[in-house]
C-alpha cells in the first residue's frame, strides 16, 4: 500500500495533466491552423468558372478581399452602394490584373444595394448572377459610426439601419443565394463567411446594437451550418459550410479614427490574405489573423470586468478622435 503522500501527489499529477491537456490541444491546434495547414482555398476553384461574392467591396477589407480572391483564381461579384465608386473599384481591379496572364481575364461583376435599407427584393438582386457557379461568399458589409449618443439618443430608423447593415442584409442575401450555392456544392465545397467583430464578444460602450448584430451573425452561421450538415437534402450534408469570422482592429484609411497599422492592427491587405487563407479551414468560428486569435484568447482568460473597463477606455479615445476629425 503506497503512503498517503504518494497517493496525494499522484492524484495532483492526474488533475494537473487533465487541466493541461485541453491547453496543449489548443496550442497544437493554433499552430496547425495558422502555420502548418496546407492551402485550403484552392479546393474551392472547382467548376468551369468559379465565382466569389464579396459584399461591401468598394473599400476597406471588402475591396482588398476581392483583389485577393481575384489573384487566387476566382471570378468575383462585388456589392456596394455607390455605383460611381464601384465602377472606379472595378477599373482598379482590372488594372491590377493586367499583364498577369489569366488573372487579367477574370470576370468582375457587381450589384448595388444600400444594405442599411429594408425591403430589397433579394431574389431580383441575385437574378443576374443566378447561373454563376458561386463557391465562396464573404458577407463583409457592416460597421457602425463611432458616435457619442446612447441608444435613446438615436432614432428607430438609425438603429434599424445598423441592424439591417450588419445582420439582415447578409441573412436575406444568403436566403436568396442558397439554392444556387447548393447546386455549386454538388461539384465541390462551398464556403460562406460572415465577417464578425470582437465587439460581438465584448460589447463595448456605445456599440451595443453593432455588437448584438454581430452576435446574431455568429448564431446564424452556426445554425445555418447545422441545417446544411444535418438536415440537408435527403438528410445528407449539402456541402455548403458557414463560418463566423472574429475580427479585431484592422487598419483602413477611410475610417473616422483610423488605427495605425501594427502587429495587432494589420493593414486591410494583410488581413484579406489571412481571410482568404481561412476559406476551407473547417472552423465555424475562426479569427483569420493569428494575432487576433491570441487577443480573443486573452480576453477570454481574464475577468469580464477587466475587458469591459479596458474597452471603455479604448472607446473613449476612439470616439474623441472621431469627433475631432468630423
Ligand atoms: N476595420 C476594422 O477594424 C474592423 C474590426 C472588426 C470588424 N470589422 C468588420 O469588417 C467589415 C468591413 O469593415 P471595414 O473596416 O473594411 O469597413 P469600411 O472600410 O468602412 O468599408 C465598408 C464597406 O461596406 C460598404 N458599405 C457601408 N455601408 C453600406 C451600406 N449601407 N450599403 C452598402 N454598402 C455599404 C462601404 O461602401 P462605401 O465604399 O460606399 O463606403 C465599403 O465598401 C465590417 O463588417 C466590420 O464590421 C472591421
Amino acid at each position: 500500500m503506497p503512503p498517503p503522500l504518494d497517493i496525494t501527489l499522484n492524484a495532483l499529477a492526474v488533475v494537473g495533466a487533465a487541466l493541461a491537456l485541453p491547453r496543449l490541444y489548443r496550442l497544437l491546434d493554433f499552430l496547425w491552423l495558422y502555420f502548418l495547414r496546407p492551402d485550403s482555398v484552392k479546393r474551392y476553384l472547382h467548376g468551369r468558372a468559379p465565382y466569389a461574392i464579396v459584399t461591401g467591396a468598394t473599400d476597406g477589407i471588402g475591396k482588398v478581399t476581392a483583389a485577393e480572391l481575384l489573384a487566387r483564381g476566382f471570378n468575383v461579384v462585388l456589392h456596394g452602394r455607390n455605383e460611381a465608386k464601384m465602377q472606379q473599384v472595378v477599373r482598379e481591379l482590372r488594372a491590377q490584373g493586367k499583364g498577369k496572364g489569366e488573372a487579367g481575364e477574370r470576370d468582375i461583376r457587381y450589384f448595388i444595394a444600400d444594405a442599411a435599407k429594408a425591403g430589397h427584393d433579394f431574389a431580383k438582386l441575385v437574378e443576374p448572377f443566378g447561373d454563376l457557379h458561386v463557391t465562396v461568399v464573404v458577407h463583409n458589409v457592416g460597421g457602425s459610426d463611432l458616435c457619442s449618443p446612447r441608444i435613446d439618443g438615436h432614432s428607430e430608423d438609425y438603429i434599424l439601419g445598423v441592424v439591417n447593415k450588419n445582420s439582415f442584409f447578409s441573412l436575406f442575401l444568403t436566403r436568396a443565394l442558397l439554392p444556387q450555392l447548393r447546386r455549386a456544392a454538388q461539384s465541390g465545397p462551398v464556403q460562406v463567411f460572415f465577417v464578425g467583430s470582437l465587439a460581438g464578444d465584448i460589447a463595448p460602450v456605445r456599440l451595443p446594437i453593432y455588437a448584438a448584430s454581430k452576435g446574431f451573425l455568429e448564431s446564424l452561421a452556426r445554425g445555418l451550418d447545422n441545417d446544411e450538415q444535418f438536415l440537408g437534402a435527403d438528410d445528407r450534408p449539402t456541402g455548403v459550410r458557414f463560418g463566423y469570422l472574429s475580427v479585431s482592429a484592422v487598419h483602413s484609411d477611410n475610417h473616422d479614427a483610423p488605427m495605425p497599422p501594427s502587429l495587432t492592427t494589420p493593414t486591410s491587405a494583410r488581413f484579406a490574405r489571412a481571410l482568404v487563407d481561412a476559406v476551407g479551414c473547417g472552423r465555424r468560428r475562426v479569427a483569420p489573423y493569428w494575432v487576433h486569435a491570441v487577443l480573443s484568447w486573452l480576453v477570454e482568460l481574464g475577468p469580464e470586468s477587466v475587458a469591459d473597463a479596458a474597452s471603455a477606455q479604448e472607446m473613449r479615445g476612439l470616439i474623441a478622435r472621431a469627433e475631432k476629425g468630423r
